[in-house]
């Protein structure tokens, strides 16, 4: 899909747009409308069932968006969370660096610092794209967002820079609260804030986004989850050592000793939800291997997750697994004074991280992108049933109050375990045509057989689905079945 029709789609049917769209928007801050949160919801609570309901010791927890100072001067995001800034000597205009290089078609190599910036500006005399005015040398830009509080706003601190955060920090009470036991994951939903200086691409890189990240606390010495299926899930990955995209079982990678297992069970993991929970197909999906500068400051070993989406012009990061070794913890650990080491078995240790991290915003984006399609003269949203805003629609066939009447009692009771789109506007056809578009799986139909106690049909209505457009009869009292029997997402684990 290209980048202008997935706005406009997303505008005009009520996913998403620009926040205070009335007064010009502010780049890189959205609003969803009522059919995006359903999406974004939907996509969240799969994340959730998938990746922490499945297992016994992991738990959703939430943390504050607004984090004092000390936490992330100790987690390094004060000294090293940074873009590196370019701007204009002569009209003052402001650019990521790495950004403007590329888009100049001049390659740059990621987490290249001001000074590999700076050379390449003169190698390549690069004047500034909106005047032609020379460059400022180029400088190292923190993007946290500050906020500064209190009737003197003396107190300093941050919008939380990524989710994960807030559970490192609530850690030491949930290990007390819990079992004592490793390993113990802590997922948190919420917002995290950047003060991306170009913000662009639609949902790609925002000022303000919602977050979806699991940290997984272990002991090293001990955590190898069963590989059992995982060990043939097979994955495409491009390693950081040769760059060349390779597509194994994990299970190889285990053997040739390029991953630990438990990174490589999380692969497999990930691996099934995008294709088969999320629907995306597998040539669309890999993993890209980052090492030296590439890497998070945080991490020990890191792979985006990296899926072809056409409107961003190819693959692109929706996601992470992340090592992060006992970065964190021992960070916190000095800048807090609080011990956050824990003994297990007789063993003092700091725990190990795995962090699970993914863009909500980018995902919901991914979805309108990969499986809004054209189906001859019909745009329809082929989304996975159990991702469809809506489960299903209920429409009477022509205004009749007897039908009508039938059609309000159906809605009125599967409504109570499904989310339902009740229409009875414009032709029968139209109506498909919108649900269609919206990605609504199933349409049921009330006519005149439905409320004929003479008919063969009688007590039926039909069932007609978005993909094929065929239609079946089936009983009323059998269709809250037939909507949960086909809207079952894939079991996790
Ligand atoms: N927590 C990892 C990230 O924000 O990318």
């Amino acid at each position: 899909m290209k980048i202008d029709d997935l706005v406009a789609f997303a505008k005009g049917k009520g996913f998403f747009w620009p926040s205070a769209e009335i007064y010009g928007g502010s780049a890189g801050i959205y609003d969803y409308g009522h059919l995006g949160v359903l999406l974004k919801r939907r996509f969240e609570q799969l994340w959730l069932s998938y990746f922490v309901e499945s297992c016994d010791d992991y738990y959703l927890i939430e943390g504050s968006n607004i984090l004092p100072e000390k936490p992330l001067i100790a987690s390094g995001h004060a000294e090293r969370f940074n873009d590196i800034l370019v701007g204009c000597s002569k009209c003052h205009t402001y650019y990521r660096a790495d950004v403007m290089l590329s888009e100049l078609k001049i390659k740059v190599s990621e987490g290249a610092g001001a000074a590999e910036m700076d050379t390449l500006i003169q190698k390549n005399s690069v004047r500034c794209p909106k005047c032609g005015g020379s460059m400022l040398p180029a400088k190292a830009f923190n993007m946290m967002v500050d906020v500064n509080l209190g009737p003197e706003k003396a107190d300093r601190g941050y919008l939380r820079p990524e989710t994960a955060q807030s559970a490192y920090l609530n850690f030491f009470r949930e290990f007390n609260v819990l079992r004592k036991s490793l390993p113990m994951g802590l997922a948190v939903i919420g917002r995290a804030y950047r003060n991306e200086i170009s913000p662009r691409q639609g949902l790609y890189r925002l000022r303000e986004l919602t977050q979806a990240e699991l940290q997984i606390f272990f002991d090293p010495e001990s955590f190898s989850p069963q590989m059992g299926w995982h060990k043939d899930v097979e994955v495409t990955v491009i390693p950081y050592a040769t760059k060349q995209q390779i597509t194994v079982p994990v299970g190889k990678l285990i053997e040739q000793n390029t991953i630990p297992q438990f990174y490589a069970y999380h692969m497999a993991l990930i691996q099934r939800f995008y294709t088969e929970v999320l629907g995306v197909p597998p040539e669309k999906l890999r993993f890209l291997e980052k090492g030296g500068d590439e890497k998070a400051f945080y991490n020990k070993l890191h792979m985006d997750i990296e899926v072809d989406v056409e409107s961003w012009g190819g693959f692109k990061e929706v996601g992470g697994l992340h090592y992060r070794g006992d970065y964190d913890l021992s960070s916190h650990t000095r800048g807090s004074s609080q011990d956050l080491s824990v003994t297990i078995n007789g063993k003092k240790m700091v725990p190990n991280v795995l962090e699970l991290s993914f863009g909500v915003d980018r995902n919901v984006w991914m979805l309108l992108d990969l499986f809004h399609v054209k189906d001859g003269e019909r745009d329809v949203f082929r989304l996975k049933p159990w991702l469809a805003p809506f489960s299903a629609a209920v429409f009477q066939l022509q205004k009749e109050e007897k039908l009508a009447a039938e059609a309000g009692k159906i809605y009125a009771s599967l409504k109570k375990r499904f989310r339902v789109f009740r229409d009875n506007s414009g032709s029968i056809g139209r109506r498909y045509a919108r649900m269609d578009e919206i990605g609504t799986p199933f349409c049921i139909t009330v006519d005149f057989d439905t409320v004929d106690s003479s008919s063969q049909n009688y007590g039926t209505v039909t069932v007609r689905d978005r993909d094929t457009k065929g239609q079946h009869r089936v009983k009323i009292s059998e269709l809250a079945e037939f909507i949960a029997s086909r809207s079952e997402p894939p079991d996790a684990v």
